[in-house]
């Protein structure tokens, strides 16, 4: 017990000797990192958490993948949640996983392309939860083929699944939030809408357009003094099978760890998480690179060359 005492002493000790030779700039530098970590060490214990016990979350494509992984840790947090997905049988089995653990949930046949499957999922889940707290706008697919060789109407279809269906849902879900001055928007998007590489153009121009429409609603909600809060995620390749067969240097995400992190990012009511969090330094290659340079570092990791192998669900 007093080697420890001992141990630590001699540190404190290293540590003041070494603080008192440094220049003015130095201890400058060195209090600044310090206090900013000591910020973010105070503001991540005593923030508040949001409880998922007894919120009403809709989330769509939620028959497979993180969609599915982020129902089940909702819903065993004490969520009621309706599993929209445009596969009902899939989206059944999710339920049915969830009844047999008496958790509360419903599958919901929805196909986020069609303004009027929305609608009509809209009046299930408000019929058989409530209006929802938490919507999560999760549905997504990709095309993964040059340019000139999507036919135009995939092209469309992205879109509308990747990006245009978050109007309907948001249109559909955020009138009552607002009025309860108190709810919940989440858009999962993806590090492909913060930066483009080759074979993703439909898919990185829609995730482009749901950053944009997720930062959008964040200030719009803002400037009307509105309580509603809005998450957006934006993670690197998942091996969830979306993107079966592409070639990386740094390995995929799991999609338990992804789950989990999306489900903690909503009871800290995170606005902006990117998935590694070390690939925040695309913002700073965007700030500070050349367009050029940004480009070579694309292809140098082997991000922009990622796709040639890509298969996707075959
Ligand atoms: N997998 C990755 O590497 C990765 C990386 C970054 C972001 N994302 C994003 O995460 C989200 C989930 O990805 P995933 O890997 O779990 O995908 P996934 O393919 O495993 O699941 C997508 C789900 O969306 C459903 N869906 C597709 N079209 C639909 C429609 N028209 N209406 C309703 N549901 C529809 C599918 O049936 C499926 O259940 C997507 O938005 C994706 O773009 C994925």
């Amino acid at each position: 017990m007093n080697s420890v005492k001992d141990k630590a002493l001699s540190l404190i000790e290293n540590l003041t000797n070494r603080a008192s030779k440094l220049t003015k700039n130095q201890k400058i530098a060195v209090g600044a990192v310090s206090a900013y970590f000591l910020y973010k060490f105070i503001r991540s214990t005593f923030r508040s958490v949001k409880s998922l016990n007894g919120q009403i979350v809709f989330i769509t494509g939620a028959a497979n993948g993180i969609g599915k992984q982020v129902a089940i840790l909702m819903a065993r947090e004490g969520a009621k949640v309706a599993v929209a997905d445009i596969d009902k049988n899939k989206a059944d089995e999710v339920v049915n996983e969830l009844l047999a653990e008496k958790l509360q949930a419903i599958a919901i046949h929805c196909d986020v392309t069609s303004i009027e499957s929305v609608k009509r999922a809209a009046t299930t889940v408000r019929n058989h939860l409530g209006d929802p707290t938490i919507l999560i706008n999760n549905a997504g697919i990709i095309s993964g083929k040059p340019i000139t060789d999507i036919p135009i109407a995939n092209v469309e279809r992205t879109f509308k699944v990747n990006v245009i269906s978050h109007f309907y849902t948001i249109q559909e879900f955020l009138p009552s939030m607002l009025a309860k001055n108190e709810g919940h928007i989440v858009t999962i998007a993806s590090l492909a809408g913060l930066a483009g590489i080759s074979r993703q153009t439909d898919y990185s121009a829609s995730k482009h357009a749901a950053v944009g429409l997720d930062e959008s609603l964040r200030n719009e909600l803002r400037s009307m003094g509105s309580n509603v809060k809005t998450t957006c995620i934006n993670p690197y390749y998942i091996d969830t099978g979306m993107f079966k067969g592409v070639r990386t240097l740094v390995p995929l995400l799991k999609e338990g760890y992804v789950s989990k992190r999306i489900v903690q990012a909503i009871k800290n009511e995170e606005k902006v998480v990117i998935l590694p969090k070390l690939l925040s330094i695309t913002y700073m290659f965007r700030a500070f690179l050349s367009v050029e340079n940004f480009d070579w570092v694309m292809e140098l990791t082997g991000a922009n060359r990622s796709m040639e192998t890509f298969t996707g669900r075959t």
